[in-house]
């Protein structure tokens, strides 16, 4: 079983799918692995670390050319795949429904594509979870973001000089990234507070010592929601939900927003109104900027001004956390590779195993994902 790791090619994407450390794991396992020249260069890491690991490091034709895995971050199309094998796997960030042509170009080239992505969210398959890993780096340098763009203090100070007070930071939508914001301004010594639309994480906003701002004149969703994710909410929450963030919003310095639908554009949170009525030299960061943004005005790829207010919009949160985001990403593979090992034949991928339907996009040369056909 021969693994090719491939260095990526999209726009700003800094990440790499494997470390010398899973490359290490990988070759106890019992494979082989051949990684692209350069792949580690975003994150620091060198072709020579990956050698020393036990990698075989080429161009991207000796990387793909034998290999029965190739893994990437952001996969690329078929036709840069110079000399895969028909029937080869390929494993990364699909996008399948945002990039159908893309997806059909594997169907048309044979490859079994798996958008890791799409990878079902039950407790086997935890550690293995891109999304999971991905946005906890997310909703920590979205705070360290703000806090560089705040031109005030975080922590309350009593100085000689006199008091500095603390800042308010308040994060809407409170999954993965959410919490992760929550816990980091908290470290950073914000008073902070959380809201969200599952009942579920108003405990978990308030185990992490912030205050909990919940919409409690219309139901929200019941404990966690289907599969721990958010649906549309009704005109009627929608308005309550708008009346809470006004009276909440003005008295903010910064706002972390990260509430994401599958399947839907970004709900709207904050309006220009709303922005307009917060301090000027407060900060906004919308981490749902390239869903369609939480943010009336955030652009995504850009830091724009509205009413003295900075909005920031970055793309790609975890690859400006280069290293630390492909330490974990590269791991998430490993243990999706570990767990479906066969000490003779290699990777064994049962086609009924609920995860792998989960991801399984193309195979056999043709789509097979059920939310794809028919
Ligand atoms: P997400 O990225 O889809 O959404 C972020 C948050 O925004 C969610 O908490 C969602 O409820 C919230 N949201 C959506 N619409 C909103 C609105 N209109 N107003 C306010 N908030 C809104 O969520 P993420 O981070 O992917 O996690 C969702 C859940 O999945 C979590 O409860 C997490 O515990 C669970 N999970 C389970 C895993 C497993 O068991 N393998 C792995 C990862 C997450």
């Amino acid at each position: 079983m021969r693994i090719g790791v491939l260095r990526e090619t999209a726009e700003a994407e800094r990440r790499v799918a494997a470390t010398p450390e899973t490359v290490k794991k990988l070759t106890q396992l019992g494979a082989t692995v051949a990684v692209e020249a350069g792949a580690g260069a975003g994150a620091n890491i060198a072709d020579a670390a990956f050698a020393d690991a036990g990698a075989s490091v080429g161009d991207r034709a000796a990387t793909v050319a034998g290999s029965d895995l190739i893994l990437a971050i952001q996969t690329p199309d078929a036709g840069d795949l110079p000399g895969i094998k028909p029937g080869a796997m390929l494993a990364g960030i699909v996008a399948p429904f945002t990039n159908r042509p893309r997806t059909d170009g594997y169907a048309a080239a044979g490859i079994t594509a798996m958008a890791m992505e799409l990878l079902p969210r039950i407790t086997r398959a935890q550690s293995m979870d891109v999304l999971s890993s991905q946005s906890n780096l997310s909703g920590y340098k979205a705070v360290i973001d703000a806090a560089e763009a705040y031109g005030r203090a975080f922590p309350m100070m009593m100085t000689a000089a006199g008091t500095i007070s603390a800042a308010r930071v308040f994060v809407m939508g409170v999954g993965v990234a959410g919490l992760q914001a929550i816990a980091t301004a908290r470290r950073l010594g914000a008073l902070v507070s959380a809201t969200d639309v599952r009942a579920a994480t108003k405990e978990q906003i308030e185990s992490l010592g912030a205050k909990a701002i919940f919409v409690d004149t219309v139901k929200g969703i019941e404990g966690e929601g289907s599969g721990g994710y958010a649906t549309e909410m009704s005109d009627e929450y929608k308005a309550a939900q708008a009346a809470l963030v006004s009276s909440h919003i003005a008295k903010q310095d910064i706002v972390i927003t990260t509430a994401l639908i599958p399947g839907r554009p970004a709900p709207r949170l904050i309006s220009d109104a709303q922005i307009a009525s917060m301090r000027a030299g407060s900060v906004i960061v919308d981490l749902a900027v390239e869903s369609g943004g939480n943010v009336e005005g955030s652009k995504p790829g850009e830091i724009v001004h509205a009413h003295g207010v900075t909005i920031i919009g970055h793309r790609n949160v975890p690859s400006r956390m280069a290293a630390d985001a492909s330490a974990l990403f590269a791991r998430n593979f490993y243990n999706f590779i570990a767990a479906f090992w066969d000490k003779e034949a290699g990777l064994k991928l049962p086609e009924d195993d609920e995860m792998v339907k989960g991801v399984t996009v193309t195979r056999g040369g043709a789509v097979v994902h059920e939310r794809l056909v028919g």
